[in-house]
């Protein structure tokens, strides 16, 4: 029996990490539960599941009988809980993350942004105190993936983008695409944040950041190749020159289920299975890196480190939601990135809390740039 707290519970991936639990009777037993401001999914999730813990930024009142409100910060160390899902947005998961590493727990890490903003802080709980990160996101989880059982030399890994709704849309035209377009992903059906970035290829970049945190990987052998497909996930080509290459539908509960479950692979039918009785063709195609400025800033920022990281994950989150709001149009986006990382003084990334307030001063500078 697993003991699970699940942070961002009422979220696309916290829906999808209780679908599994759901999946599975008697393998779960889900101790916590945390969200936002959806207190009425987060009230129907606790009278299914029945944990003893529930937490939530908007007032629960009454609290259901028989659950104590506990912050998130508390719930990951709970010694009765093993496995936490951090499947928050922004850097509202860092500090619950980095508790619950202390507290030598594992935890599956589906909120990128921490490991954006304070890769090298994770990576040195993880090793201090004997906790584990689980990678979640699908390409994370696929080098995870093809990683397993190598003790070879990695020459490079190759991680996949869609490209995103506006792959072939002429340039002069992203100017003027709407929200509506940009919420289109033509594979996956994501939260809004992570569909926005996406089209920007922000979120590449982000997983660009991530691997070579998680897997200890320079820069220079990480690449990004474009597969509209979105069937191979990523790739590891190792030192003689062979490619091991993660495929499946995409579906994220698929690698939620791997990180619930690690090492155990188990049958759900919940989740879809690749149709061979239709022609697929797999194609890959490289990046155009004018098309996405989003993404050169952001691997510039992860290249120089630091409280970078922070600024741009900061003031990214202010101009995805200045664009869902018509504030600003798309090639807004990475216009008012740029100019917040251009106002920072970059510092060292040693302590989460210097990197919190990193983070408020960066929200706060992009929300001041913000047409209003
Ligand atoms: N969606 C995907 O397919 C996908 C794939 C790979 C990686 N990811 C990553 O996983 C993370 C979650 O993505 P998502 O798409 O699931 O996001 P989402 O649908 O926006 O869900 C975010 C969740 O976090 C909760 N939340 C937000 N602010 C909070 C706060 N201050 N305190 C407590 N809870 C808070 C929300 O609560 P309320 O809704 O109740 O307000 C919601 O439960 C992101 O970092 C994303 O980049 C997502």
């Amino acid at each position: 029996m697993k003991r699970i707290v699940v942070l961002g519970s009422t979220g696309s991936i916290g829906v999808q990490t209780l679908d599994v639990v759901r999946a599975f009777p008697g393998e779960f037993e889900v101790v916590g539960l945390a969200a936002g401001n959806n207190v009425e999914l987060l009230n129907q999730q606790i009278q299914e599941f029945r944990p003893r813990y529930a937490c939530c930024l908007a007032p629960m009142d009454p609290m259901p009988q028989g659950v104590k409100f506990l912050p998130m910060t508390e719930m990951v160390c709970l010694s009765e809980m093993d496995l936490v899902m951090v499947a928050t947005t922004g850097s509202v998961g860092l500090i619950p993350t980095l508790n619950a590493l202390k507290s030598g727990k594992r935890v599956a890490l589906s909120n990128k942004e921490p490991i954006v903003m304070a890769g090298s802080i994770i990576k040195d709980f993880e090793g201090r105190f004997g906790g584990k990160v689980l990678p979640v996101d699908s390409e994370p989880s696929a080098i995870w993936q093809c990683l397993r059982g190598e003790e070879n030399d990695i020459r490079r890994l190759l991680i996949t983008a869609s490209g995103g709704p506006f792959r072939s849309t002429p340039l002069e035209e992203l100017d003027q695409v709407s929200p509506a377009q940009a919420l289109k992903h033509p594979t996956w059906q994501m939260g809004q944040k992570i569909t926005i970035d996406s089209a920007t290829l922000m979120n590449k970049a982000f997983e660009v950041i991530e691997s070579h945190w998680l897997f200890g990987v320079p820069w220079d052998q990480i690449e990004v190749v474009v597969h509209p497909q979105s069937t191979i996930h990523s790739m590891v080509e190792f030192a003689d020159g062979s490619v091991k290459a993660q495929m499946g539908p995409p579906d994220m509960r698929l690698p939620i289920q791997y990180a619930l479950f690690y090492p155990q692979r188990l049958p759900n039918d919940m989740i879809p299975r690749l149709d061979t009785s239709i022609t697929h063709s797999l194609t890959f195609q490289p990046l155009e890196e004018d098309r996405y400025p989003c993404f050169g800033l952001a691997i510039e920022a992860g290249r120089q480190g630091g409280s970078c990281p922070t600024v741009l994950s900061a003031a990214d989150e202010v101009a995805v939601h200045a664009f869902l709001d018509h504030k600003i149009g798309f090639t807004g986006i990475p216009r008012l990135v740029e100019r917040v990382l251009s106002e920072h003084q970059p510092g060292p990334a040693r302590d989460p809390e210097e990197l919190l307030e990193v983070d408020r001063w960066a929200t706060a500078r992009a929300i001041e740039l913000v047409p209003h």
